[in-house]
């Protein structure tokens, strides 16, 4: 790889002058590109079954031009992944209101989710691992959420090329904790056109259907005979205009599948992604108990990334490790309350093969 690893230069700066950084790190085959801003995973590479590398993750150029929209674009959500029903829950006897920007709901921890703050990275090498630490501390009340909660999450690309990202939390006070990453997955490269060829494959046997606005009806669903059966590895579009009455309701997938594992000490297989003609395999594994897999149906033709191409619908893909949305108004899912004295662990673990 030559060189230092990891590298870090001047990206750009906010609107009030605070330095956004980017950080370029390189182990065992995968090239990875992290902002201090969101924490946003700007660009990850690896090769095709014939050693070409690409990018595979949207992203934009500019600090301005995530500021300005980006549908969380490669970032680090929190501190709730996906919809709290109208903003509202009740924790311990006490309601707290989040902050709403999704109709009436909360999504991704609000209007400044931790998507759009800056982040405290801190660059290390260990045995044959190099990776970043990334901090902050988000105050008591912010963005609706009960409790300081002091954030690090750990992004190591390993000797074998994983990118692994480890979550950790502490509060002072009862409060919810879903943390998860927005990374939009194009295994063709980002900007080459649609996912509907990928094959993908989910360890799942249950998903959670939503309603009109796309909050969890608190059913666990079977995916037998439906669309949502990804327990065999099929391409993504195989099955999307089906006709089904949740796939025209999120307009196509966009829904939280209930993991067969459950939740477990250590991460375990989740699901596999494979695109047939570059040959780019990405695994994932998790101990969370759900994934959500959005099929980048918001993506709308408004959007130009990294590499000059415009962004359509179904042009990438979201899989992300969570607790099951808006959790803490359903008591029967796996509770996502955080208490003082206890620790937030997460870990998802990226492997790529081609
Ligand atoms: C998540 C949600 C989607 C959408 C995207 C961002 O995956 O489930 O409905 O909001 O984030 O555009």
């Amino acid at each position: 790889m030559g060189g230092r690893n990891p590298v870090k230069e001047l990206f750009g700066e906010l609107a009030d002058g605070t330095e956004i950084h980017r950080w370029s790190l390189e182990n065992g085959g995968t090239r990875l590109k992290v902002l201090s801003y969101g924490g946003i995973v700007q660009s990850l590479e690896i090769p095709d079954r014939e050693g070409r590398y690409a990018n595979v993750c949207l992203g934009f150029d500019t600090v301005e031009d995530y500021v300005a929209s980006s549908p969380y674009f490669g970032a680090l959500i929190g501190r709730f992944g996906n919809r709290v029903d109208k903003g509202r829950f009740t924790l311990d006897g006490t309601s707290y209101e989040l902050s709403v920007n999704d109709g009436e709901n909360s999504l991704h921890g609000g209007r400044e989710g931790f998507d759009r703050t800056v982040w405290d990275i801190e660059a290390f090498t260990r045995d044959s691992d190099v990776g970043l630490r990334l901090h902050r501390t988000s105050a008591d009340g912010e963005m609706g959420y009960p409790g300081t909660l002091r954030t690090t999450v750990t992004y190591t690309l390993t000797e074998g090329g994983d990118w692994r990202i480890d979550y950790e939390a502490t509060t002072d006070k009862a409060t919810v904790v879903n943390l998860t990453n927005h990374v939009y997955w194009n295994l063709g490269g980002e900007g080459t056109g649609t996912i509907e060829d990928h094959e993908l494959r989910i360890a799942a046997s249950r998903y959670t259907p939503t309603d009109p606005g796309l909050i969890p009806t608190g059913e666990l669903a079977s995916v037998d005979g439906t669309p949502f059966d990804f327990r065999e590895a099929k391409p993504i579009g195989r099955d999307i205009r089906a006709g089904h009455a949740q796939l025209i309701r999120a307009k196509g997938f966009d829904h939280n599948w209930v993991l067969d594992k459950g939740i477990t000490a250590e991460p375990e297989h989740v699901a596999t992604l494979r695109d047939p003609h570059s040959g780019r395999t990405l695994k994932i594994a998790s101990n969370e108990p759900g994934l959500q897999f959005y099929s980048g149906n918001f993506l709308d033709g408004t959007l130009t990334g990294t590499g000059g191409h415009t962004y359509r619908q179904g042009d990438a893909l979201c899989l992300e490790t969570q607790h099951f949305p808006d959790s803490p108004n359903h008591p029967s899912f796996p509770s996502a309350t955080l208490r003082p004295g206890q620790t937030y662990r997460s870990t998802t673990i990226h492997s790529f093969a081609s």
